[in-house]
């Protein structure tokens, strides 16, 4: 099939990145300026296409910030035939708000990606319109399993999904630089502060994937009594890290639900 994006910045280069690697379909993408075209056509080895020809995709990723989603819908309610599917990524903007600038129903999958995609590692969560047929809805999650791990979502949860696996990757490397920084101020090179900080991430998460453990489990096993563990949880509490991530997780996923009433 042919798969297009309209614009090809962090995310959606990120996800062409691993659909080319996996996948024989064409693939077709339009940017704004003539400055990333070059930069795109140098990277990936292939130019942009027309928008025209790019609206002409079996399906189509809306890949532009959400304020220029508007403008593509109503160019695409001109164009598009009934069998072509529209996959959206903007964050408050329901499968209702596509179908209203459509006369016919139209075929949407409103999914939430992250960056991790580029290597193959995204966690997308994904809605189906009533409109997509099974084998059409399987072969959309073939899409996004070829950069990652994909989750069939209600639609009343995809800010949450957004709040929590779309928002991560930022807030991770924020933390990975707040360890960072002070393992260089107890003299540890920042490179290798890194290294460690991305090695330990990985572990944790494999651990608690591959051991199906309850995470208060591997918590104990590595708090030891009157050990160093403990004691900084105790500090990590007092200073109130979990819940910092918890508010952190409330304000995208406020800023996610004012961002859809302004569409
Ligand atoms: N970044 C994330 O982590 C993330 C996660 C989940 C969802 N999303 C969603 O993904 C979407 C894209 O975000 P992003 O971070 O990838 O944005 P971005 O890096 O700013 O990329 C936007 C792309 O749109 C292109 N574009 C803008 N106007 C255009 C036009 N008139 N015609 C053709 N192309 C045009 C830009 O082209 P130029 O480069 O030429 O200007 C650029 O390639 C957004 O809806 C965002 O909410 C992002």
């Amino acid at each position: 099939m042919t798969i297009g994006f309209i614009g090809l910045g962090n995310m959606g280069l990120a996800m062409l990145r691993g659909i080319k690697e996996k996948r024989q379909d064409k693939l077709v993408y339009a940017v704004k300026t003539q400055q990333s075209a070059r930069r795109l056509e140098m990277e990936l080895g292939f130019g942009p296409s027309p928008l025209e020809e790019v609206y002409e995709s079996d399906v189509i990723f809306l890949a532009v910030k959400p304020v220029n989603y508007p403008y593509f819908l109503k160019e695409l309610s001109g164009v598009l035939r009934k069998e072509q599917i529209i996959v959206t990524m903007a964050p408050g903007f329901s499968l209702e708000q596509v179908q209203s600038f459509f006369m016919e129903e139209v075929k949407v999958l409103r999914s939430m990606p992250a960056t991790p995609a580029q290597i193959g590692m995204s966690v997308s969560g994904l809605c189906f319109s009533d409109s997509l047929t099974k084998t059409e809805k399987d072969r959309l999650r073939d899409i996004f399993n070829s950069f990652g791990w994909s989750h069939d979502m209600d639609e009343s949860l995809m800010e949450a999904f957004g709040s929590f696996c779309g928002v991560m990757p930022a807030f991770l490397m924020n933390l990975i630089e707040a360890m960072a920084d002070q393992a260089v101020a107890w003299g540890i090179p920042r490179k290798q502060a890194y290294l460690l900080a991305g090695q330990i991430m990985q572990g944790s998460g494999a651990l608690l994937l591959e051991t199906g453990l309850h995470p208060a489990q591997l918590k104990d096993q590595v708090t030891s009594p009157g050990g160093t563990t403990i004691e900084g949880l105790l500090a990590l509490e007092e200073w109130g890290g979990a819940r910092a991530m918890q508010k952190a997780m409330q304000a995208s996923y406020a800023k996610s639900i004012a961002m859809g009433e302004n569409f």
